[in-house]
């Protein structure tokens, strides 16, 4: 397991490009998920490993986010409409596929998520409203890229089945965690200002699974929406 026996690993980001915090700020509001507190960008890539020890980038056509309920009981079985992302989160990515040592001999596809939550006084951010649970794909990697007066976003990881995470912690900015995401479960608590005033947290999502696996396109899009 490239993860270690644990199932995660916890990595440092490489500074981020002048444009990304911006590009936070006018992400849409999630209409899905967060009751109006997440605002949200989505794009999808295939990953093929390159003869010089790196990975090429291919930008897939921008389609709705369909995944299954099984693995998400509040926004899964339905067509999710998102905006795509208008930044460059590469070299996060990168940085993540390092950590992982993800496997070369195969093409890979990748989901991932620029979410902001916002919280104000007596108005959380729930992060994870399907509470603990699998993304359904291979490895996760969830990066903080920034924090304003917010606390909470406690990050909890969950051997399946126990009734205590065995891991948690506040990751900050500059950080991210990696997971095994089939042998861990995982949630995060709500994202709370920290002096009542409003803050947001910024993040970046990104969801590995294995090109052959088919986890983009019409094909996997109906299957999950198919699953009662
Ligand atoms: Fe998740």
């Amino acid at each position: 397991m490239p993860l270690g026996s644990e199932g995660y690993a916890i990595i440092d980001l490489p500074d981020v490009a002048p444009d990304i915090l911006p590009s936070y700020d006018d992400c849409p509001v999630d209409e899905y998920m967060g009751n109006g507190t997440r605002f949200k960008r989505f794009t999808q890539y295939r990953l093929r490993a390159r003869d010089d020890d790196n990975w090429s980038f291919e930008r897939l056509p921008h389609r709705d986010y369909t995944t299954y309920k099984k693995f998400n009981a509040v926004g899964g079985g339905i067509r999710r409409v998102y905006e795509p992302i208008q930044v460059d989160f590469t070299p996060l990515i990168r940085a993540g596929i390092s950590g992982l040592g993800l496997d070369r001999s195969e093409d890979w596809q990748i989901n991932v998520h620029q979410n902001r939550t916002r919280a104000e006084d007596g108005r959380p951010g729930p992060l994870t409203p399907e509470g603990v649970h699998h993304d359904g794909h291979e490895f996760v990697m969830i990066g903080i890229l920034n924090k304003v007066n917010v606390a909470g976003a406690v990050t909890r990881l969950w051997n399946p089945g126990a009734d205590e995470p065995f891991w948690s912690g506040t990751l900050e900015p500059g950080k991210a965690v990696l997971l095994d995401d089939r042998a861990l479960a995982h949630d995060v608590t709500d994202v709370r200002s920290a002096d009542g005033g409003p803050g947001h947290r910024d993040i970046v999502i990104i969801a590995f699974s294995r090109w052959a696996e088919k986890w983009y396109g019409d094909e996997h899009d109906a299957a999950a929406l198919a699953e009662q």
